[in-house]
């Protein structure tokens, strides 16, 4: 293998300066997911949720943003899963996007919530009905038996709704991360990275320059 601590880039796409920022984080995120779409990143909307279980181990894992608002950052998954379970004894989260195409990283910290039984509903309508099924066939984050157990499950959902619309299961649905902070990075020539910090302070939000 190559030696890995050779790998080394230069950023130098962009950059972050106190004039070049929006007053709230929230438009701040909107302009930058915007630009990674529109630059065609692989998967703009890809971010890292760490969780926390309830002995205090934490975990990260990918899952993909479908909603941001002006108060919350959303997405849908298994309340059972793994990541379920920790959310229910600890609701302190974080996100974490990365774009390489555009050096910049976006890290974020708060608290979930579920979202409403509708709202999920209305989310869970929306995939394809492939997808649908895949919900009711994974018991996600569950042993899986053998090599098989998946494909006789999916084509058992299959039958069970043939002819008819998949409803959404009870324990699958959104949570919106509602942040307490938001850093934003800029990768620069020789490390001298820029990073602005949005932290929560009432309703407003104290806008710090951090050192790389
Ligand atoms: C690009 C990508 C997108 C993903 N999107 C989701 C998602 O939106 N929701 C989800 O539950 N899992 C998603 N996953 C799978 C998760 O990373 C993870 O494997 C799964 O949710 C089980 O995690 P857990 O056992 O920690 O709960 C995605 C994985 C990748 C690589």
């Amino acid at each position: 293998m190559k030696d890995i601590s050779k790998i080394r880039q230069q950023y130098n796409k962009g950059q972050l300066g106190s004039n070049d920022l929006k007053v709230n984080p929230f438009d701040q995120f909107k302009s930058w997911l915007n630009e990674a779409v529109q630059s065609q990143c692989l998967e703009p909307t890809a971010m890292t949720l760490s969780t926390v279980s309830a002995d205090g181990r934490p975990s990260s894992r990918i899952v993909l943003l479908k909603e941001v608002n002006d108060s919350s950052f959303n997405f849908f998954t298994n309340y059972n899963s793994q990541k379920g379970l920790n959310m229910n004894s600890n609701a302190y989260v974080a996100l974490n996007f990365f774009w390489p195409e555009l050096e910049r990283q976006v890290r974020i910290e708060g608290r979930v919530e579920k979202l409403s039984a509708s709202e999920s509903d209305s989310y869970f309508k929306s995939r394809p009905r492939e997808s649908q099924l895949g919900a009711w066939a994974s018991s996600q984050s569950e042993i899986v038996h053998d090599d098989e157990e998946l494909e006789v499950l999916y084509k058992t959902v299959e039958k069970k709704f043939e002819g008819q619309n998949v409803i959404r299961p009870s324990y699958w649905g959104g949570y919106a991360v509602h942040p307490t902070a938001i850093e934003f990075w800029q990768g620069r020539a020789n490390r001298m990275h820029d990073r602005f910090s949005y932290k929560k302070c009432d309703e407003s939000w104290l806008i710090t320059r951090l050192a790389p």
